[in-house]
């Protein structure tokens, strides 16, 4: 199949187009170049006018799928235009332009577009709150998606692994502190689904095989606080546990408000996929084993020469923290 995959230098685009190229014919698309990739990749900033269009035409994909966003939280409140461009109208647009041409679109949305006030988990059935420039912006992105292409496949993700930039991840914020004997923090009140980004690859793959459509929730089975996701690679990697101090979220001052419990359920997954996603423990040892293979220094051999979004929503060289932090 040949695959087009949007922010293609982003934690869960590099990951998706490195393990998909040795199966698919791969075109990762980044707005900066990457170094020696195994799969081919495009310039293109998909904000100016015109670019979705120019790049389905000159790739001609069988499928895509969008994991281009500004997934910055703090940095979406900041730029708030940018963030409604990229989030919301330039999905809706990549499902319009992939309706036109026939090309199967699986596009990455968030479990943040709850409000994280239910008492239990999310289902796919559960009307969507979102609060903040991000989780606004992405819902819109959702909406705007299945208005224009309804045999778009929405998926709902939250996600750790190893990124470009080495700092992308929730997991990558604890080991390199942990690693060095660094003090952390750990949120003890803001409850998520963590998957392992190649867990999720794997997934979003078979959604893309299938004949489904609509929104899905497509997370780890387990439900943790970010302590506990803290403490369980502290245990994993062999670090001090005692570094991490459990805190409320509320006592942080971030910009973006983070929403308490982000539970979500993935009986519809289950049901119409006939998979479930691996367990968390079986995720996180996939982390640790990629660890001792040296694969985040393997994947930060692609790093661009020259960033030249420093500071933009969507920058992975922001240093603020992003969704999963
Ligand atoms: N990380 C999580 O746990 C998490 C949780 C829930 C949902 N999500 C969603 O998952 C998807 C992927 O997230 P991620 O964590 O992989 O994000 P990321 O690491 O921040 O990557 C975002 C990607 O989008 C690209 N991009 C931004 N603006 C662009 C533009 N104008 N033109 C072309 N490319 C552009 C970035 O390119 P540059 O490298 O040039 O900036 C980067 O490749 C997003 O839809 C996000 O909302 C993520």
């Amino acid at each position: 199949m040949r695959l087009l995959v949007t922010g293609a230098s982003g934690l869960l685009g590099l990951n998706l187009a490195l393990e998909t190229a040795g199966l698919h014919d791969v075109i990762g698309v980044c707005r900066r170049a990457l170094a020696s990739t195994p799969f081919e990749s495009r310039q293109t900033d998909l904000l100016e006018a015109g670019a979705i269009g120019r790049v389905l035409e000159a790739v001609r994909p069988a499928a895509v799928v969008h994991c281009a966003a500004a997934a910055d939280l703090d940095l979406c409140e900041r730029y708030p235009e940018i963030a409604r461009r990229i989030n919301a109208e330039v999905p809706g647009q990549m499902a319009s332009e992939c309706s036109l041409r026939n090309i199967r679109l699986v596009h990455i949305s968030t479990d943040a577009v709850f409000d994280g006030l239910k008492d239990g988990s999310y289902s796919e059935t559960d009307e969507p709150r979102p609060g903040g420039v991000y989780a606004t912006t992405k819902y819109a992105g959702e909406q705007a998606v299945l208005q224009a292409n309804p045999y778009a496949i929405v998926a709902r993700v939250n996600f750790y692994g190893w990124s470009l930039s080495g700092g992308r991840s929730l997991g990558e914020f604890f080991v390199e502190n942990l690693s060095r004997g660094a003090a952390v923090r750990g949120f003890t009140d803001v409850t998520f689904c963590p998957t392992f980004v190649n867990d999720l690859v794997e997934a979003l793959i078979r959604l893309l095989e299938s004949e489904l459509r609509g929104t899905y929730h497509v997370v780890g089975p387990e439900a943790m606080s970010k302590y506990e996701f803290g403490v369980a690679i502290a245990r994993k990697f062999g670090y001090d546990e005692s570094l991490i101090s459990p805190q409320s979220v509320e006592e942080f001052g971030l910009a973006a408000r983070r929403p308490h419990n982000l539970g979500l359920l993935t009986d519809k997954l289950s049901t119409d996929l006939g998979i479930s996603l691996p367990d968390f423990s079986t995720g996180l040892d996939k982390f640790h084993q990629q660890f001792l293979r040296g694969f985040p220094q393997q994947i930060q051999s692609y790093q661009q020469a020259s960033p030249a979004a420093i500071g933009k929503p969507g920058s992975s060289v922001s240093g603020l923290p992003r969704e999963g932090s």
